[in-house]
């Protein structure tokens, strides 16, 4: 819980306020490199493709994802992350806005690829089939849909160690629901993978 109460400060369930902190520890614990490199390369981002990356936090794979070429549109809820995605990583190809995944202020089939890292937890749960029927009205027909979110750990005391630092959200993460939830907001061709001890990710199409 540590860990959690440091990071959300007085928010909105799930969003996180704590920008900076949030920047500076994913900077140290993550290879963030290699890890968002990974969920670029699984997008299979293209020049030209438009780019929506939800719960962009302070926009580490939305930057990745523009330096392919693609333009790219952060958002995030928390108006701290998206201020801070602007200051170290807005460009003319790299937008950011405020948002939230359920209620997307976006038109139908803008998208060519929307990616999300990490925030599927985050977004309460009775509003996670919205979000995942926004992520599918703003793809556009054939569209691809990359979904990451961190596997729960899988030994005891991991669990009760990550449980006592960032609670419930992180030590029982439910990512086996994930999949199906993509294909009952109308995806197809729906594949998940894994990359311990980080990634879990599902693909889909539009
Ligand atoms: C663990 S961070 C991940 C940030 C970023 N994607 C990354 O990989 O570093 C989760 C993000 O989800 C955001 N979030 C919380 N509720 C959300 C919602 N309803 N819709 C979209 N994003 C949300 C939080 O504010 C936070 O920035």
């Amino acid at each position: 819980m540590v860990l959690q109460h440091l990071l959300h400060g007085h928010q909105a369930p799930g969003v996180i306020g704590r920008a900076r902190g949030y920047e500076a520890l994913t900077a140290l614990v993550l290879n963030r490199r290699r890890l968002y490199g990974r969920l670029v390369t699984l997008a299979d981002i293209r020049p030209g493709e438009r780019v929506l990356d939800i719960g962009c936090g302070p926009g580490y794979l939305t930057a990745l994802a523009a330096r392919k070429g693609a333009h790219t549109v952060g958002v995030d809820p928390a108006e701290s992350m998206i201020q801070l995605a602007q200051r170290l990583r807005g460009a003319d190809d790299c937008e950011f806005r405020v948002g939230r995944a359920e209620s997307l202020d976006l038109p139908d089939e803008s998208f060519d690829v929307v990616v999300s890292s990490f925030a599927v937890h985050h977004i309460p749960e009775p509003v996670r089939a919205a979000a995942f029927a926004e992520m599918h009205r703003v793809l556009r027909p054939g569209g691809r849909l990359l979904v990451a979110d961190f596997p729960p750990p899988r030994g005891r005391v991991a669990r009760h160690l990550i449980g006592a630092m960032t609670g419930e959200a992180m030590s029982a993460n439910p990512v086996e629901r994930i999949a199906p939830m993509v294909g009952e907001a109308g995806f197809t061709a729906v594949t998940s993978g894994e990359h311990r001890p980080f990634l879990h990710h599902v693909r889909a199409v539009k």
